[in-house]
């Protein structure tokens, strides 16, 4: 199954307002990408509405994290409706930074996923292994166990309304991510290929037509070799994500149109 490639950048806690509305110009005019290609931006929240406006049509927003209730009294965070309502059209769930340092648990990044669906937003579903967990020979054990309640979320909203075919998956080992330490192609293609089965085992086929990003120190030196794996369906990417001539040179290696500097 042809599935379209995604580039993502997540910005993370970077960038001034006046730095994302000239990197929306940037991309502008470079303008779209030569092949199918899905073009999309995290910014922080309260940059996400402006981001949103200014980027040009070819390119889509989303949030970094939305929480899992509907509303209510949740001081500083942002509702996936709200997202929704402010130009997102996807949300991160369970980044290894918020499982890290705002302590998400496995079921609370599935509800996250679940309250994203219900809202018209694409989950874009986070996991990955630490260095130890690798070391101890655990990779795929975790993974499992960060999978399962997504699955399900997953596999019910596709039985319910065919949204879970929409569903993405970013592999981020968290040994690579901001280190400079890419995992290598077939380190990652493994990894992607044990998601996929997954999908499969227990998604009635939806692991065919989910796309499974790779996210962890990508940049415009190892991003082909990476995307040239069948089940690499693109990337999540931090820091090269930054400087958009950075991201824009990444984004025609993906579509194979040289690998010149940017304009
Ligand atoms: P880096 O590309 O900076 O390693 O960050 C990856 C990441 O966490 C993207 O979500």
């Amino acid at each position: 199954m042809k599935r379209t490639p995604i580039v993502a950048g997540n910005w993370k806690m970077n960038l001034l307002g006046s730095d994302v509305t000239a990197y929306a110009g940037s991309l502008a005019a470079a303008g779209p990408p030569e092949t199918d290609l899905d073009i999309v931006l995290f910014p922080t929240p309260v940059y996400l509405a402006a981001v949103a406006r200014a980027m040009p049509d070819w390119a889509s927003v989303g949030a970094q994290d939305v929480h899992a209730e509907e509303k209510g009294a949740y001081t500083g965070d942002v509702a996936a409706g709200q997202a929704r309502d402010a130009g997102a059209v996807w949300t991160l769930a369970g980044h290894s930074e918020r499982r890290q340092y705002h302590g998400e648990s496995n079921t609370e990044v599935a509800r996250k996923a679940e309250r994203a669906l219900g809202a018209g937003l694409t989950p874009v579903v986070c996991v990955g292994e630490t260095l130890e967990q690798r070391q101890q020979g655990e990779t795929e054990a975790i993974l499992d166990a960060q999978l399962a309640p997504v699955l399900a979320v997953l596999d019910a909203a596709d039985t319910d309304t065919g949204a879970g075919g929409g569903a993405v998956l970013a592999y981020e080992p968290v040994w690579a991510i901001g280190t400079g330490l890419s995992a290598s192609p077939e380190i990652a293609a493994a990894v992607h290929g044990h998601l996929r089965q997954a999908l499969n085992d227990h998604c009635s086929g939806l692991g065919d037509a989910a796309r499974i990003l790779y996210g962890g120190s990508v940049n415009a030196d190892n991003c082909e070799d990476l995307l040239a794996r069948p089940d690499i369906d693109g990337f999540l990417i931090g820091g090269a994500s930054l400087d958009p001539a950075s991201f824009l040179r990444i984004i025609r290696l993906c579509t194979g149109s040289g690998s010149g500097p940017a304009p």
